[in-house]
């Protein structure tokens, strides 16, 4: 008998780990430095502040692009021959400047982090509404990808266009960077969030507050997903938070990799989970790391409960990662660190086969 095929919905995921089918593969062609601003002085180590500075609004140099462009494309083959479809987004010119009514930036950023902007939560495609106004623009480099999801069955949706006016911003004090408690930049003023800030578990999602995630966009969130599922708001000690996936990473079901250095108490609901600690970061605190910190490390990207895609230079986790029965496979990637992520934030998992679950 032939088999009878069904037609797979084009976007389909509810976790991190269910067997990988398609993926987004971020670029870093046309990477622009952020324009420096106090987005940056909150979330970006003030090592790497001389560099934000004095390049802010420039393109990346040349070599750092190539650096990334080659491990973006190692990256590419290594999922194609392990079967995943792999989708790139357009070609932009980031180094336009732009200006709403109420404010101009003097650059877009890139199209190298397909997770901050995106996600899937079954078979919808969400934009997130992004706080850093040289990301205002950024998701068009995606939309063709997105419209071609949707004119195949998939749902689309993009949170309310925030307008990021200065109400959003609360002034920065003298000496901010010393603070021992976080203390949120972003305001209520409005829902915001980048989607690297959530993960899925199936039913469960997990979110952190951040410099760009407030409570307000995680209630749009809460109330846009409705009753099939549930967000915790999980506890860090960061007082740099931007992006939940250095610090908390469900890898498999009852499987959970922390950053101990940041993680704080779990919710009552992973009694019953392995909790992992990472490994220090193998990688050295280079001064290119400029827009994330070494703990991306642990920012792997899951290709099915067992193999994840993990940089080779991480010895100590990838020896962990054996211990505790996952099957690594190294893959180079630090040439893509200075754009601030690694394998999970430069991805974006459109379909995984699998089903909706609770795995609490
Ligand atoms: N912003 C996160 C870090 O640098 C990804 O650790």
């Amino acid at each position: 008998m032939p088999e009878t095929s069904v037609p797979r919905p084009p976007v389909l995921s509810y976790t991190e780990w269910d067997p990988l089918e398609e993926v987004v593969v971020g670029s870093v062609d046309g990477a622009v430095v952020p324009p420096w601003d106090s987005t940056l002085r909150v979330t970006m180590s003030p090592r790497s502040w001389p560099f934000l500075r004095e390049h802010g609004g420039r393109p990346f140099p040349r070599e750092w692009i190539d650096a990334g462009r080659r491990d973006l494309d190692g990256l590419v083959h290594l999922l194609e021959a392990e079967g995943v479809t792999v989708r790139r987004p357009d070609p932009v010119d980031f180094s336009r400047p732009y200006a709403t009514p109420e404010w101009e930036s003097a650059s877009g950023l890139y199209a190298a982090m397909p997770r901050d902007l995106l996600m899937v939560v079954g078979d919808e495609i969400l934009e997130a509404p992004m706080s850093w106004r040289s990301r205002y623009f950024e998701v068009h480099a995606f939309r063709e990808l997105v419209k071609g999801y949707f004119l195949r069955g998939a749902r689309w949706t993009a949170a309310p266009r925030p307008q990021l006016s200065d109400a959003l911003f609360r002034p920065l004090e003298e000496g901010e960077e010393d603070r021992e408690e976080f203390r949120s930049l972003v305001t209520e003023f409005e829902p915001v969030f980048d989607t690297a800030d959530f993960v899925r578990c199936g039913r469960d999602l997990f979110v952190q507050r951040s410099h760009v995630t407030n409570a307000f966009g995680i209630e749009w969130l809460r109330r846009h997903l409705g009753d099939a599922y549930r967000i915790h708001e999980i506890a860090v000690r960061d007082t740099h938070p931007m992006h939940i996936d250095a610090t908390f990473m469900p890898l498999a079901p009852g499987k959970l990799l922390v950053n101990p250095e940041r993680i704080g108490p779990l919710p009552e609901m992973f009694r019953t989970w392995d909790v992992l600690p990472a490994p220090p970061p193998s990688a050295p605190d280079d001064p290119t790391l400029c827009l994330c910190s070494a703990w991306v490390s642990m920012n792997v990207l899951m290709l099915d409960e067992e193999r994840v895609v993990v940089e080779r230079r991480e010895e100590a986790l990838i020896r962990k990662l054996k211990d505790w029965g996952f099957q690594p496979i190294p893959c180079r990637f630090d040439g893509f660190y200075p754009f601030g992520g690694s394998f999970h934030c430069a991805t974006l998992d459109v379909r995984r086969r699998g089903e909706l679950r609770s795995y609490f």
